[in-house]
Formats: structure tokens, C-alpha cells, sequence
């Protein structure tokens, strides 16, 4: 039996995602989970005949505590985005720390006491110092298992394949994978163009900064078309569900599940050479998915060319004081 539970379930991102789970075979029971409109999202989706049996709490009565309570995953896109209603256009990633720090801080709180042995998925923003939040929070509660802690960084691979595909004349789809590497925000995305899989795709030289630049900031391509009504959603949801499929089906036995997620490296195998060679613990690889979550770390560093070695050095630069204003932000809230 599967329980999932989504953490931010009546938001933009939420609402299609809990969606999404609802019709996955692979869950058993859906729980939802947010400080709005729960009660109503969970009543609309229990209408589809699919098998996840739902249920939608608020926070009165510790509805966090009765919705995560032993949960085998969960999926947190609590917080605010960068635009209306919460946020504001023209917000950066990292301007939502103030607020979503507090909000992904408190939801761990609860899922390392009542469900610590559960895979936890975050997609709040800044994932680059949200995860490392969640990781701090884990620990001090003495549950911390890096090999269950993924930042879901699944849509800047998305992006990546689908944006390669059609300067390549390509079908979008499984048919091509591009590792996208380091973190989520910026210049510390770093998409490796020079190992697409299947190999044969070269980018163009007159292309590659333009499509670079895409993956990096393609978020605010979508904040623009919305024209301050919203960010990325139903590509997030998509991409946050397809991670959660993957895991979900490597932790049945599947095998060849890899996915880029930005993890705890020291504490997933094959992953404390690549944390040494980056001066960062926390950053996004391709994760080889199995029984216990991340099973491998893969090193893709090892050949990739001078373009992207300095999109790499951009990478850690900014990567590094994300990451250390999380870990401060776990032992100082304010
Ligand atoms: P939204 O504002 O539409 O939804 C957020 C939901 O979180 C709301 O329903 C709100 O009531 C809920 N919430 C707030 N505090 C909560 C708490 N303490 N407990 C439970 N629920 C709580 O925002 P949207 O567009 O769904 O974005 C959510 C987050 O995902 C933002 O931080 C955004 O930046 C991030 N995001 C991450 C991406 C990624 O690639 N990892 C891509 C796009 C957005």
C-alpha cells in the first residue's frame, strides 16, 4: 500500500498535481494537504473513479500531523510563487526565502514526526536552499536519510528536452535525455548539451548561448505569458509527477530509473567525489532510483567541455551561498 501526500495541494502547482497522483496506479491512498480549499479539491478529485482513495485536511485539528502521518511520499509545493496572488512579478527565486524558508521548515517538522521514514520531494522554491533546510530540520530530528531527500529540479530537464528536440528537428518525448546539473535557479542550472542521450544531437555554436540562457531562465518566459497571474504550474506538475512516478516504480523493482535531482550528495553512494570536486554537498546529478530511493550518484563531470566548465564555475559560485543560507536559516530562524 502507497500512501502520497501533497503538501500545497490546492495551489496552482498542487491542484494539477494531486490530479495527476490521483490517477497514478501506483498510489493507494492520496492524502492532501494545505491551508486552504483542501476540503473542496479532495471532494472534486474523489469523483474520478480512479483506485487512490482521497482525503483533503486543513491545519485545524493537526491536519498536517493526520495527513502526513505514514506517508511513503511526499510531495511539498507549499509556498509562494513568483507572481499573484501570494507573490509578486518581478520576485526572484530567492526572494521567496522569507517566506517559503518558514513554510517547507514547518511541513518537515511535522513529516519527521509522524512519517520519517518517507520520501520526501521538494519543490517549494528556492530549491536550492529549501532542500538543505529540510536536510538540517531531518537531522536535528535524527531522521535524516539523504537517499530520501530530493530537491525536484525535473522541469529544467524537461525544459532542456523539449527545447533540444526542436532545434534538433526532433519528436519531443522519451525519444532524448539532456542531464540538466547543480541547482534550480539561474546560472546555477547547468545543462549538459554535450552528453544528450541518444549521442548524434550537436547544438549549433550560433545557438547554444540562446538555449542555455532558455533552460536557465525558461521560467520567466512563463511568468511573462501570464502576465502576473502565475508561474510555471502545469509543466510543474508534470515534471514533479513524473519524479514521483519514477521513484515510485524504482521502489517497486524497476530497474534503469535515472533522473537528475538535487540531493545530499555526501550521503547518497557515488556522491561524495562529486561534492568534493564541486565544493558543494547539495546539488543536482543524475540519481539512479531504486528500492531505497537514491541509489547512485552518477559523476557526469568527468567530460564535459570548456563551455560547460565555466557554466559549472558560475554554477557553484551562486550555488554555494544558497546552500549556506539555508543550513543558517535551519539553526537561526528568525
Ligand atoms: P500557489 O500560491 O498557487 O500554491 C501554493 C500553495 O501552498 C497554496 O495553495 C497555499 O495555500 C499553500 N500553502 C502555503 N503555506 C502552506 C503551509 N504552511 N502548508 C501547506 N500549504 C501551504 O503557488 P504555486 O504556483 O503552486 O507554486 C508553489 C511553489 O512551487 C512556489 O514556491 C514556486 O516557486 C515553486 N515552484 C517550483 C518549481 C520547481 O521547478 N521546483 C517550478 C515552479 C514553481
Amino acid at each position: 500500500m502507497v500512501k502520497a501526500v501533497i503538501a500545497g495541494a490546492s495551489g496552482g502547482i498542487g491542484q494539477p498535481l494531486s490530479l495527476l497522483m490521483k490517477l497514478c496506479p501506483l498510489v493507494d491512498e492520496l492524502s492532501l494537504y494545505d491551508v486552504v480549499n483542501t476540503p473542496g479539491v479532495a471532494a472534486d478529485l474523489s469523483h474520478i473513479s480512479s483506485t487512490a482513495k482521497i482525503t483533503g485536511y486543513l491545519p485545524k485539528d493537526d491536519g498536517g500531523k493526520a495527513a502526513m502521518k505514514d506517508a511513503d511520499i511526499i510531495i511539498i509545493p507549499a509556498g509562494i510563487p513568483r507572481c499573484y496572488p501570494t507573490g509578486k512579478p518581478g520576485m526572484t527565486r530567492d526572494d521567496l526565502f522569507k517566506i517559503n524558508a518558514g513554510i517547507v521548515k514547518g511541513l518537515i517538522e511535522i513529516a519527521a514526526e509522524v512519517a520519517p521514514k518517507a520520501f520526501i520531494l521538494v519543490i517549494s522554491n528556492p530549491v536550492n536552499s529549501t532542500v538543505p533546510i529540510a536536510a538540517e530540520v531531518l537531522k536535528a530530528k535524527g531522521v535524516f536519510n539523504a537517499q530520501k531527500l530530493f530537491g525536484v529540479t525535473t522541469l529544467d530537464i524537461v525544459r532542456a528536452e523539449t527545447f533540444v528536440a526542436e532545434i534538433a528537428g526532433k519528436k519531443t518525448g522519451s525519444e532524448l535525455t539532456v542531464p540538466v546539473i547543480g541547482g534550480h535557479s539561474g546560472e546555477t542550472i547547468v545543462p549538459l548539451f554535450s552528453q544528450i542521450a541518444p549521442s548524434g544531437i550537436t547544438i549549433p555554436d550560433d545557438k547554444y548561448d540562446a538555449l542555455v540562457n532558455r533552460v536557465q531562465f525558461g521560467g520567466d518566459e512563463v511568468v511573462k505569458a501570464k502576465d502576473g497571474a502565475g508561474s510555471a504550474t502545469l509543466s510543474m506538475a508534470y515534471a514533479g509527477y513524473r519524479f514521483a512516478e519514477k521513484l515510485l516504480k524504482a521502489v517497486k523493482g524497476e530497474k534503469g530509473l535515472v533522473e537528475p535531482s538535487f540531493v545530499y550528495l555526501p550521503g547518497v553512494p557515488g556522491g561524495k567525489e562529486i561534492a568534493e570536486k564541486t565544493g558543494c554537498d547539495f546539488f543536482s546529478v543524475p540519481i539512479e532510483l531504486g528500492p531505497n530511493g537514491a541509489e547512485k550518484a552518477t559523476n557526469v563531470l568527468g567530460n564535459i567541455t570548456e563551455k560547460e566548465k565555466k557554466l559549472l564555475e558560475a554554477c557553484t559560485a551562486g550555488l554555494k551561498d544558497n546552500i549556506t543560507k539555508g543550513v543558517t536559516f535551519a539553526h537561526n530562524p528568525p
